[in-house]
């Protein structure tokens, strides 16, 4: 079967600074795939790349089995800060998408509607970003991505600048939307424990030049509510992965000391 998306050798250099490594990796139709690594080893451009907001120097990104060259309506990106325009109300923001794609129509303005109930802000359309909370400008953030519906939701972060209830919260919102839309997903995080709640499996990307150290299928029931974290097979998870990258999350650090100095 077809890899929903196929990502085969990609290399990547800034200047005399090699980032990725030979990254390949297939991900199946409505699978949720959570990457972690040490700061600086290459999470964000491999995501762009796959994006097709950056180009890599070696290999090829799929979807579908046709060959991404630029970015298109069947991913969408959902940036670590929120990119909201603050001159836009939700409203405007979430439907961006949908308007550079030349796709609003009763239809798709009707969806947006439902998405915004999904993530708890109607009765917020007419509001600017500047009137909003964090956690609501990131819900707002998501619903822009999912307006358009992609066929891959890429995250980058997504939750980073939430605090910790407002992320578990969204956490939850996440696999439940995840669940009705079964998209593919692809998400970034420094949060082992998330990347183990969300994920079917785990990317484990060592210290630059990036490369996958290993994948980690975590099979624990689905849907997962947030008792799951408490399960002793979900602590063997978020071990697991956290020794797999301890020594290059500690070693990255101490490098991007020397290369900056
Ligand atoms: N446009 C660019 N030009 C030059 N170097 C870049 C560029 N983008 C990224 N880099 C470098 O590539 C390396 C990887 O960056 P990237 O943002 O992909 O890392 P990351 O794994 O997402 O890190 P973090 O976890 O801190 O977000 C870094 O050393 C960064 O300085
Ligand atoms: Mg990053």
């Amino acid at each position: 079967m077809t890899p929903k998306l196929e990502v085969r050798d990609i290399s990547k250099s800034f200047g005399t600074l090699e980032v990725l490594r030979g990254i390949s990796i297939d991900v199946a139709d409505h699978e949720f795939l959570a990457i972690v690594g040490p700061s600086g080893c290459g999470k964000t451009t491999l995501l762009r790349t796959i994006a097709g907001i950056e180009t890599s120097d070696t290999g090829s990104i799929r979807v579908d089995g046709k060959q991404v060259t630029k970015p298109g309506a069947d991913r969408g990106f959902v940036f670590q800060q929120d990119c909201l325009f603050p001159w836009r109300t939700v409203w405007e923001n979430t439907i961006f998408g949908l308007e550079i794609n030349g796709k609003v129509s009763a239809e798709t303005t009707a969806r947006t509607r439902q998405l915004l109930q999904l993530v708890g802000l109607t009765g917020f359309e007419k509001y600017y970003p500047t009137q909003l909370s964090g956690g609501m400008r990131q819900r707002v953030n998501l619903a822009r991505a999912l307006a358009i519906n992609p066929e891959v939701l890429i995250m980058d972060e997504p939750f980073s600048a939430l605090d910790a209830q407002t992320r578990e919260v969204m956490q939850l919102e996440l696999t439940r939307i995840w669940q009705q839309g079964r998209k593919t997903v692809l998400f970034i995080t420094h949060q082992i424990d998330e990347a183990v709640f969300l994920a079917d499996r785990v990317v484990v990307l060592g210290r630059r030049p990036g490369r996958i150290k290993e994948v980690v299928p975590i099979d624990l029931p689905r849907p997962r509510g947030l008792a799951v974290k408490r399960d002793p097979r979900f602590v063997t998870y978020v071990d697991r992965v956290w020794n797999l990258i301890e020594n290059d999350v500690r070693d990255s650090v101490r490098e991007d000391a020397t290369v900056a100095s």
